[in-house]
C-alpha cells in the first residue's frame, strides 16, 4: 500500500500542533521526524522533548528518521518519546545488524537507509531483516532541495533486489518529491513517499489531497 509520510522539518513550529492535526485529518499514513545532530548532518533540528510532546497530542505513526552517529546511544529513548518506526543511516552505524536488532527488540518497526552517494549493497547486510528501505534522493540534512534524477535508478534497483530476494520490504523515498516528480518515484517502486515543502508550504489539506490523488 501507498503511504505519505510529511515531514514536520518544514512545518511552521509556532503551530506545529494544530499542523499535525490538520495532516493527520486530511489522512496522511505516518509522520516523518528528521533527527539531525549537527556531526552526522551539518544542521541540528529538533529531539526528545519535541517528540514527546508532539505524541501526547496524536496517535498518528511517527516515522523517526535519525541523522545522528552511532544511533544506538539513543534508541531506548527514542522509543520512550514515542517512536513507531526508526531508520537509521548504514553509514552511522558500527554494527548494522545488531542496531536493527535492538529497535525490534523495542518493539519497533526497522528502517535502513542510505545516502546518495553510498553504493546499493552496503545494505545488504540488512535488507532481509528490515521493514523499510529509505532511499535518500538529496543530500540529508535540510529540507527544500531538488530531486536527484539518479535515484529513480536507485529505486530500481533497490525494487528488483527486494523482489528477488521474495521480500516485502517497503521502499521508501525522501527528498525534494513534488506533484510534478510524485508518479515517476512510484512508478520506480516506492511505496513510502516523504514531503516537507510540498506539503506544508500553502494549504496542507489541498497538498495531501493532492499527493494522495496521484498515490492512490
Ligand atoms: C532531509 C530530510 C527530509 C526533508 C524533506 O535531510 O530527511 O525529510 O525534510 O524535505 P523536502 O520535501 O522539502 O525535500
Ligand atoms: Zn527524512
Amino acid at each position: 500500500m501507498n503511504k505519505l509520510a510529511p515531514s514536520i522539518l518544514a512545518a511552521d513550529f509556532n503551530i506545529l500542533g494544530e499542523q499535525i492535526r490538520e495532516v493527520s485529518e486530511a489522512g496522511a499514513h505516518y509522520l516523518h521526524i528528521d533527527v539531525m545532530d549537527g556531526l552526522f548532518v551539518p544542521s541540528i533540528s529538533f529531539g526528545f522533548p519535541l517528540i514527546e510532546s508532539i505524541r501526547r497530542n496524536t496517535d498518528i505513526f511517527f516515522d523517526c528518521h535519525l541523522m545522528i552517529n552511532d544511533p544506538d546511544r539513543y534508541l531506548t529513548q527514542f522509543a520512550k518519546a514515542g517512536a513507531d518506526s526508526i531508520t537509521v543511516h548504514i553509514e552511522a552505524c558500527k554494527d548494522p545488524v545488531a542496531t536493527i536488532n535492538a529497535i525490534k527488540a523495542l518493539g519497533l518497526k526497522t528502517g535502513i537507509t542510505l545516502c546518495p552517494e553510498t553504493p546499493l549493497d552496503s545494505i545488504d547486510c540488512v535488507l532481509d531483516m528490515v521493514d523499510m528501505v529509505l532511499v535518500m534522493s538529496v543530500h540529508p540534512g535540510f529540507g527544500g532541495q531538488s530531486f536527484m534524477p539518479s535515484s529513480i535508478a536507485r529505486i530500481e534497483e533497490l525494487k528488483k533486489k527486494i523482489v528477488s530476494r521474495g521480500l516485502k520490504t517497503d521502499i521508501e523515498v525522501d527528498g525534494g518529491i513534488t506533484l510534478k516528480n510524485l508518479r515517476l518515484i512510484l512508478d520506480s517502486g516506492a511505496n513510502v513517499i516523504v514531503s516537507g515543502s510540498s506539503i506544508f508550504n500553502g494549504d496542507i489539506t489541498t497538498n495531501i489531497r493532492e499527493f494522495k490523488k496521484i498515490m492512490k
